[in-house]
Parts: structure tokens; C-alpha cells; sequence
């Protein structure tokens, strides 16, 4: 349970830092540009060297996870999403975890019988639903961020926001997404709290992003819903961020500054933290290699260029010698017995 004091600590002085910068020291500048400028950069290069890094490991070993009937004979089924033998097939695999989270839909949960002597595997799809549910609404939400970020306003951002807030209630307008992100990250931190055996594996860095979450959501929250914000000097601020010229503006509330610095700080960290699954699915040699292993041959690239020296080159380089200590030569006997 250290892990989740150390997390909630972090979280108030991330809280706090703002707060006293921009009430007590009038630090607007620091807060507004420098500090989304410096996230920005390093989550961009932070993201761009991992994904290298992990570009140039090799894979020694064909080693996809299979969990269906291999490519046999063309009168056996073969099962193409759990045992893929063609790039296609892969990038089906890979696409239908990325965007349906496939093996956590499988996922099972082992049970102890009533008497202790047998164990049954279950379906477990808790954990499935809150994901899809917190990763859909996190993209709509941070989807229709842009409006804050373009000018004119792409279409597709209005045609979002419009379906978002089809329940038409509330002024400003309830928007489910931002709703559902918060009440999902609150649920998968109710899981790694209820649940003993995952209470006891949760670290403090798998509690920070949780919390960073839940701060960012409900200082939204806040911002649209209860408190308000100058929206046009909002933008008026995030787009001479975009466009490189950064201008002050005076009078956002001091929620806004709160809301991104708990952003910038979660940028900052991304690189850094297990929140990178988001690029490493694409580079897990369980997922992203196809099962071909008896069709086609896979080179280890660990493997040194081996300088063969064959037993003809033999032959041709101690010829003199072997011959003068009477042992018989390779074509001089092929040569006698007939052999080509
Ligand atoms: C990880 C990125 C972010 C997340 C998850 C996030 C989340 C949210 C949520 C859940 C809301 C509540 C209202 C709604 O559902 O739209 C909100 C509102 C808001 N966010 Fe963010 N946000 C993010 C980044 C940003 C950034 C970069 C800005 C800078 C412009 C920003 C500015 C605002 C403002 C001004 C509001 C109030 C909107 C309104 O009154 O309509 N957010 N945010």
C-alpha cells in the first residue's frame, strides 16, 4: 500500500505546484508556455528514441503466441487471428488488439472450487470492458480537444462533439465521453484496490497514471460543468502555442493552469512509463510475428557471419602435403571408384 501513498503524494504536490505558481507568484508565462512547450518535446523525443530502441532489437527466435491450429494441410482449418502465417494475417491480429483489445476479451480467471480440490477458468471480462471503455472515451474526449487546437474547426471535431452530446442536457451541453473516461479510470483503480492479489502487485507506478487521470478528467469536469472558463482566451492561448507564437493571456482561471500541468506532467511521464504499450504492441514479438516457422526459414540476426572453409578448399590448399604422406585424396578417389 506505499506505492499508493507515494502516488497521492505526487498527485498533491502536482496539485500544489501550480497553484501556488500561478496565485501566490503570478507565473503565467512558466505555467501556460514553458512548461507545455518542454512536456511537448519531451514526449515527443522520449516516444521517438523508445520506439527506436525497440526498432533495432532483434528477434533471435520466431517466437509468435499461438493459441488456434497452425497453416497444415489444405483440408485442415486453419485458425488465421490465433495462428497467423501470412503478414496479413498478422496485421489483422495486431489491428484487432489494437483497436478491440482481442486477448483481453479472452482473458480467464482461474477459480478454486467450494471444496479447494479443483480449479475451473472462468470468462473475466471486467477488466475488458472498463479498458475499451476508458481507452474509446479518452480518444473521443482528447479528439475533441482539438477544437481548442484548429481554426477553422475541422468538421469531423464538430460532427464528434455533436454525437457526444446527444443527450442534449445540461448548459453547457453534458459530454458523455469525458463522463464515462473519469468513471472507467475510477473503476480500474477500484479494481487494483479490491482486489487482494492485485493490491499486492500494484506499485506506485501503476497507481500514478490513475490518479493523474482522474485529476485531469475532474479538473475538466470542473472547468465545463461547475466552475467555467474564458473558453475564446483559451484558445486564443493554445493557438499561439500551435503556431509557435506564443502570446499571455490574462484571466483563465487558475483550474485551467491546474488541468495543464497534470497534462504536461502525464506527456512528460508517457516515454517513461508502462503507458508506452500504447506503441510497444507493435513491437511484441509474441504478437507481431507470423507462425511460419516450417515454411520459411528465419534468420537469427545474432548470428556472426560464419567464414565456411569447405573440405575441397581443404583438399586444394594441403594437396602437396597429403600427398606426399601417401593420405588419399577426395577426387583422386572419386575419380577411381567412379564417383562424380
Ligand atoms: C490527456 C489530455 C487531456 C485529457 C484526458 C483531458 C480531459 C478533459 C475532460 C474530461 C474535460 C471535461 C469536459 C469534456 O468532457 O470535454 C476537459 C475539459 C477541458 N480541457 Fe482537457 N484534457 C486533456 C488535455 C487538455 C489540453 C492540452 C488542454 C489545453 C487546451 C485542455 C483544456 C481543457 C479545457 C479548456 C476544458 C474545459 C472545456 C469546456 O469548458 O468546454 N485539456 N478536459
Amino acid at each position: 500500500m506505499i506505492g499508493i501513498a507515494y502516488a497521492l503524494i505526487a498527485l498533491i504536490i502536482l496539485i500544489l505546484v501550480p497553484w501556488v505558481g500561478i496565485q501566490g507568484l503570478g507565473l503565467t508565462y512558466l505555467f501556460g508556455v514553458i512548461i507545455p512547450y518542454a512536456a511537448m518535446a519531451i514526449f515527443f523525443f522520449g516516444v521517438l528514441q523508445r520506439l527506436l530502441k525497440w526498432s533495432r532489437i532483434p528477434n533471435p527466435f520466431k517466437i509468435p503466441t499461438t493459441g488456434g491450429q497452425q497453416k497444415s494441410l489444405n483440408w485442415i482449418r486453419q485458425s488465421k487471428f490465433d495462428n497467423p502465417s501470412s503478414t496479413g494475417q498478422v496485421i489483422g491480429r495486431v489491428l484487432s488488439e489494437v483497436f478491440l483489445f482481442r486477448s483481453l476479451f479472452r482473458n480467464l480467471s482461474p477459480r478454486v472450487g467450494t471444496q479447494g480440490t479443483s480449479v475451473t477458468y472462468a470468462s473475466a471480462k471486467w477488466l475488458w470492458i472498463f479498458a475499451i471503455l476508458f481507452h474509446y472515451a479518452m480518444f473521443t474526449t482528447v479528439f475533441r480537444h482539438l477544437r481548442f487546437f484548429t481554426n477553422p474547426v475541422p468538421w469531423p471535431v464538430g460532427f464528434v462533439e455533436g454525437f457526444d452530446g446527444w443527450l442534449e442536457v445540461g448548459i453547457p451541453q453534458v459530454m458523455i465521453s469525458g463522463l464515462v473516461l473519469l468513471c472507467a479510470v475510477c473503476l480500474l483503480l477500484a479494481r487494483r484496490l479490491v482486489i487482494p492479489r492485485l493490491r499486492y502487485i500494484s506499485l506506485m507506478n501503476d497507481f500514478f497514471p490513475l490518479f493523474l487521470l482522474i485529476a485531469i478528467a475532474t479538473t475538466g469536469a470542473l472547468m465545463r460543468y461547475i466552475v467555467g472558463i474564458n473558453v475564446p482566451s483559451v484558445k486564443e492561448l493554445v493557438m499561439g502555442l500551435v503556431s509557435f507564437r506564443p502570446v499571455m493571456i490574462e484571466g483563465i482561471g487558475l483550474l485551467f493552469y491546474i488541468h495543464i500541468f497534470l497534462v504536461s506532467t502525464l506527456l512528460a511521464y508517457f516515454p517513461f512509463s508502462k503507458l508506452m504499450h500504447a506503441g510497444g504492441i507493435f513491437f511484441s514479438p509474441t504478437r507481431s510475428m507470423a507462425n511460419d516457422n516450417r515454411a520459411v526459414h528465419h534468420d537469427n540476426p545474432w548470428n556472426y557471419t560464419v567464414k565456411f572453409h569447405t573440405y575441397d578448399a581443404f583438399e586444394e590448399e594441403f594437396r602437396d602435403k597429403m600427398t606426399e604422406a601417401g593420405i588419399p585424396l577426395d577426387d583422386t578417389l572419386s575419380s577411381s571408384t567412379g564417383k562424380d
